[in-house]
């Protein structure tokens, strides 16, 4: 899989990823990750866990990716192909404040995404997803209405996933992603939130 940090992209093979992981019994994915922050402040706080950032888009990872952490990585790929390389090994996801694409992904239950997803998770591998009403609604919809979509999208492609909840604006102000910030200060800050579980 195509792995980059700075301006440097890295084709890391299976070994190469072992050998990365060997240290590590929890590994997380932050799928459409941006610019990486999300991944650099919980690749800090918790040394014990490794952290892979994910995204289409290489500008976007491109300074943080050049951070010197251990036990982080930063990945280009699309959410609906994900590398093999990833297969059975994810024992958490996170999706914070898609768009695009990926979004749209969720909103349709995609089933490149979804059988992606499925491919690259453990048994029991837990899932957060954080969406905001101006993505929902640049992609056609509600924030509620398309909450909803994709809790039922979840659920039928076996993640057992609470009931989306809002997020309140001091939940959105202390939540470690750039865009979390974006609009926690910006002029529409409506999310809300899912966490549950593959089964
Ligand atoms: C609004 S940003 C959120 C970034 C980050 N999660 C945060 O909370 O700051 C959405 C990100 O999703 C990425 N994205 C959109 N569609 C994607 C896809 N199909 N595959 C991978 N990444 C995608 C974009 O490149 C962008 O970086």
């Amino acid at each position: 899989m195509e792995t980059i940090r700075g301006r440097t992209s890295h084709e890391l093979n299976f070994n190469e990823l072992a050998e990365r992981l060997a240290d590590y019994n929890h590994l997380l994915l932050d799928l459409g990750t941006g610019d990486g922050r999300y991944v650099c402040r919980m690749a800090e706080q918790h040394q014990d866990r490794f952290f892979i950032g994910l995204d289409a888009c290489r500008e976007n990872v491109r300074a943080n990716s050049q951070r010197t952490l251990q036990n982080a990585l930063f990945v280009i790929a699309n959410a609906q192909a994900l590398p093999q390389e990833l297969n059975g090994l994810i024992s958490h996801v996170t999706i914070n404040f898609p768009w695009g694409s990926l979004l749209e992904s969720l909103l349709v239950g995609d089933p490149a995404l979804m059988n992606g997803l499925s491919c690259i998770s453990c048994l029991n591998a837990g899932i957060e997803i954080h969406l905001n009403g101006g993505a929902l609604t640049e992609a056609g919809t509600t924030l509620e209405a398309g909450a909803e979509k994709i809790y039922h999208n979840m659920l039928r492609s076996g993640w057992q996933v609470n009931a989306p909840m809002a997020m309140n604006a001091s939940a959105l102000r202390n939540f470690p992603s750039t865009w979390a910030k974006r609009l926690a200060f910006g002029r529409d800050p409506r999310a809300m939130m899912m966490s549950g579980c593959f089964k």
